[in-house]
């Protein structure tokens, strides 16, 4: 390409506020200068060994590794050598101390039954499940798909797993029975573990069923294991079917870990690529384990006495993560809910949060735009003192919703961590550290110790200051991913064939003056308009900073004067969807960011096609705005509904 500048993405967010952390924050937490993290992250740079060393004292080793890495990307392998066990890390660890006693999980139910393990039970449940999986044939090196509902038994199942050494392979409870034998197959796995339903806004959704439908084509599964969790009707299939219940009956509470290898896939997790089948990201035992202890640590500032809780579903990176395997390694308290947060009513989640007096609350940017949406009255109903840190991850921030989040539910006292990473990448890779860096509205701000990022052109060349481009990573770091699970070449073609030496995010970002990183989208979420490329995302937050303006999903479409033209679909907090509206919101983003990003077509809709993780799907709405037929794979779409009422609105 000739024009250097047409190949850069360029930025038009305007952000300056800047909120140091309280100090009441920095007197207690766990990193409290901002020298400590210049330390740290310099060491984790030109020592990698040396400080992830160090760090992995804090893992119980069954046997000692040799070398802490081996090899370059992207076939790095972490602490060769080294026997361990997860569930031995997440548990036994804590049983001989007074943490025995202390609640692991606490757990609610839609409809508001309660439930808390102490590690203790924990241990008892893990290790009697364990033997379970034995029983119907389990071993070390087998795959296990885990079909559930956000019961304590998901959590009790994955560690069971990975006490004898069987790879966990979780498909969120919201998919389809064509995905679960999709995935059943690419894992080639053994057995499946379900529930007969689970509770999702007062309604039983039918999980065993669907289980039954994939098994006409899942022919590597042998056996399903089954929670009764609702109480629905279910077939039972003999000498292929058994009840939870029954199998825990007489099993022993006593389960050798098997020692595995450090390198010892925990588990795949399958993420869907906007082209092709599914990808299976692997994921290894000691490196990960590693890696979600130490950021839980450090994004969290977690403490002994912390109630935590992490919003997301198990089902995605986020639950396996941050719901089990970083909070549990820790030894803390982790909370867990079943079901909606508008459910019974809107103010479910702070019910919660004064019920359990949490702490520490870590959500997606997707719900606090629906709790803006459905207005104020809710969180102040509670009393939500007992917060003291507010995460986000999963999507950009838009400016305007982190400033609710601060102000209404953060009241000003709470730090918030905006984190970027991806199922990848394992754990949280950009993020402040609330005891040390000033946040801005927007910006996941800097890299975590032993995070290398940069931004590059499509040549590889760094770019500097306020330059968007492609976000890459320029060193291994223990909790990535180890390759696509029976396609090695893919891995290596997805994120490391682009740039040479580097892991490619799929993400654009900016770099601002203060070294602070911007996350612009999707790599595919750019826009051309008359030779600027332009980040959707910032065209969104613009049109979310007006009042009337709830959510807004912008697109590029082909447009004969301007090569694309900026598309805008959008919901709205009033029921004011007029002729005039449009025309200020067009103005609105006119004057906020200037008239490059002036919207060519505004579209009011009744809600946005999302992928059940919350992420817009906009990759369908491209195809709405161009007036194609989408052609695209649309079984992650949380409402097919949405489309077809979207298309139906078409201009
Ligand atoms: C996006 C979720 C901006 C990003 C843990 C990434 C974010 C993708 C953020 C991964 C954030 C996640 N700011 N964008 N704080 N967090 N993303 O695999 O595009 O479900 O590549 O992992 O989500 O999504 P995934």
């Amino acid at each position: 390409m000739s024009d250097q500048a047409n190949e850069n993405i360029e930025s038009v967010l305007q952000e300056t506020r800047s909120f140091p952390p309280p100090a009441e924050f920095v007197e207690q937490a766990n990193i409290s200068s901002q020298e400590q993290y210049q330390e740290m992250w310099n060491r984790a740079k030109d020592d990698p060994a040396g400080f992830w060393g160090d760090l992995a004292q804090g893992l119980e080793w069954a046997q000692p590794y040799d070398n802490v890495l081996e090899g370059e990307m992207p076939e790095t392998k972490w602490f060769t050598g080294g026997k361990i066990n997860a569930s031995v890390n997440c548990i036994d660890r804590h049983l001989d101390s007074w943490r025995k006693n202390k609640a692991a999980i606490v757990w609610e139910g839609e409809p508001g039954d309660t439930r808390v393990l102490r590690y203790q039970d924990l241990y008892r449940e893990v290790c009697k499940f364990a033997n379970c999986l034995k029983k119907l044939g389990v071993e070390t090196g087998d795959r296990v798909t885990l079909y559930m509902p956000m019961v304590p038994e998901l959590a009790i199942a994955m560690l069971a797993c990975s006490r004898i050494g069987a790879t966990h392979s979780i498909i969120f409870g919201g998919f389809s029975a064509d995905a679960i034998a999709d995935r059943n197959n690419d894992a080639q796995a053994k057995l499946v573990i379900t529930a007969d339903g689970g509770w999702r806004r007062g309604k039983n959704i039918p999980l065993k069923a669907a289980v039954d439908q994939s098994m006409e084509k899942s022919p590597s599964v042998e056996k399903v294991v089954v929670y009764r969790r609702t109480g629905c009707e279910v077939d039972m299939v003999p000498d292929r079917d058994y009840w939870w219940h029954d199998l825990m009956e007489d099993a022993s509470a006593e389960c050798d870990p098997v020692e595995l290898d450090s390198e010892h896939p925990l588990f795949i997790l399958y993420t869907s690529g906007s082209t092709g089948k599914p990808k299976g990201v692997q994921h290894s035992t000691g490196g990960y384990l590693l890696g979600t202890m130490m950021t839980s640590k450090w994004v969290f500032d977690l403490k002994e006495e912390d109630t935590y809780w992490c919003t997301a579903d198990i089902g995605w990176i986020t639950g396996h993560s941050y719901i089990v395997y970083g909070p549990l390694a820790n030894g803390a308290t982790t909370v867990m809910y079943e079901g909606a947060p508008n459910w019974p009513d809107e103010g479910r989640f702070w019910e919660i949060v004064e019920k359990y007096q949490v702490n520490i609350f870590y959500t997606a940017p997707t719900a606090i735009r629906a709790f803006i949406k459905w207005g104020d009255q809710w969180p102040n109903k509670y009393d939500l003192s007992s917060l003291r840190l507010l995460g986000t991850v999963g999507e950009p921030i838009n400016p305007e919703a982190w400033m609710w989040y601060h102000t209404v539910i953060g009241q000003e006292r709470c730090p918030i961590v905006d984190t970027w990473w991806q199922t990848e990448t394992g754990g949280i890779m950009m993020s402040p550290l609330p005891g040390v860096t000033a946040t801005k509205p927007g910006s996941c701000t800097t890299p975590l110790p032993g995070v290398v990022p940069d931004i590059v052109t499509a040549e590889g060349e760094s770019l500097g200051d306020n330059q968007g481009g492609l976000l890459v990573m320029r060193q291994p770091w223990p909790h990535m991913l180890r390759t696509l699970y029976g396609d090695h070449e893919r891995f290596k073609d997805v994120y490391f064939s682009t740039i040479e030496g580097c892991y490619l995010a799929g993400d654009s970002a900016r770099r601002d003056e203060d070294g602070y990183y911007w996350i612009m989208g999707r790599i595919d979420d750019v826009i051309n308009v008359s030779g600027h490329r332009l980040s959707t995302m910032e065209v969104e937050s613009a049109l979310v900073s007006h009042p009337k303006v709830a959510e807004a999903a912008v697109v590029g479409y082909p447009h004969d004067l301007k090569g694309e033209g900026i598309c805008c679909f959008v919901t709205l907090t009033t029921d004011d969807g007029t002729e005039e509206l449009k025309q200020e919101l067009k103005q609105h983003v006119r004057t906020q960011i200037g008239v490059v990003a002036t919207p060519d077509q505004i579209r009011f809709a009744a809600a946005l096609p999302k992928t059940r993780s919350g992420k817009i799907m906009r990759r369908l709405l491209r195809d709405i705005a161009a007036g194609r037929e989408s052609v695209g794979d649309t079984t992650t779409l949380e409402d097919l509904n949405v489309l077809a009422n979207l298309k139906q609105g078409d201009e």
